[in-house]
């Protein structure tokens, strides 16, 4: 495997970013991150640092400055068919008047054309990998929050992405639902190898699902330090936790967090 020609790799190259208005805000100027193909990737920094703007540009959903971002080399415009992004409250993209089932052959098959037969299969293989086999044909409002979590991420997997950029996503479930998706996103991404970028304000969610975790700065925005987590897989819910090198990290990122990227490398020595 060719790394640098790998279609899963994502290059954002010189990107500036700027909100026009009566004041302009500069999010990103001279903004540069290599994502390597098939990586789990974690993006961590103060609020308002132009995290979801900077998931948002790499989509397609909106236009960059200045700069760019390519796909395994290529350029990426509009709305790549390769990426699937899910926003905080994905499970209130779900379309409430149809089924679990419908919602899924609905995000793909606009685009590989099944026959019916074809593509109920094929949404409810995908289903099943969330789990949710028993629920094909339920709405998404006789499912509980996790479950609908679920079937958005069957049907973000379904359209086969060679990315996946989430904003936030386990934020507004509880603490054990949040560890379920965290195990089950974890192993759908070892199995499938599609590259991931994971937007979070939590720390310890950062470090256990990812291979790296890019700090970013206050605006205007760059990239205090990349840290590489260097903790083996498949990673334990408990155990991994209470690791020496992921209370390491923990460290180095809060302390980056509050207090600028100086503490973060004084916490690494
Ligand atoms: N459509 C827009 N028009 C004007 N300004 C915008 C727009 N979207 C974002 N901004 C501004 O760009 C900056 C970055 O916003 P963004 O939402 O990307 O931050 P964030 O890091 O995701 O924050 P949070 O952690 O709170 O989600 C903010 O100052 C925000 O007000
Ligand atoms: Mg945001």
């Amino acid at each position: 495997m060719t790394i640098a020609f790998d279609e899963r790799a994502l290059k954002i190259e010189k990107l500036s970013k700027t909100f026009g208005g009566k004041q302009p805000v500069a999010v990103f100027d001279d903004f540069s991150l290599d994502v390597r193909a098939g990586e789990f990737l974690s993006i961590v920094g103060p609020s308002g640092c132009g995290k979801s703007t900077l998931l948002q540009v790499i989509a397609g959903l909106i236009p960059a400055s200045g700069g760019g971002v390519l796909l395994g080399g290529q350029d990426v415009t509009g709305e790549p068919a390769h990426m699937v992004y899910l926003f905080q409250q994905y499970a209130k993209s779900l379309l409430p008047w149809m089924t679990a089932e419908d919602n899924v052959v609905f995000a793909f098959n606009h685009r590989l054309h099944l026959d019916r037969r074809k593509a109920r299969e094929r949404a409810r293989e995908h289903l099943a990998m969330v789990g949710l086999e028993a629920s094909a044909t339920a709405y998404p409002w006789q499912l509980s929050g996790g479950m609908q979590q679920r079937v958005a991420i069957a049907r973000a997997l379904s359209a086969d992405p060679k990315v996946l950029l989430m904003d936030e996503p386990f934020s507004s479930v509880d603490a054990l639902t949040r560890m379920e998706l965290h195990s089950l996103i974890s192993d759908l991404w070892e199995r499938k190898g599609f590259t991931t970028i994971l937007v979070t304000h939590d720390v310890d969610e950062a470090i256990f699902l990812s291979d790296r975790i890019a700090l970013l700065t206050r605006r205007p925005t760059t990239i205090a330090e990349v840290m590489e987590s260097g903790l083996e897989r498949p990673r334990r819910a408990v155990e991994t936790h209470e690791d020496p090198r992921f209370l390491a990290l923990r460290h180095a990122l809060l302390g980056g967090l509050l207090h600028g990227p100086n503490e973060a490398d004084a916490a690494v020595r």
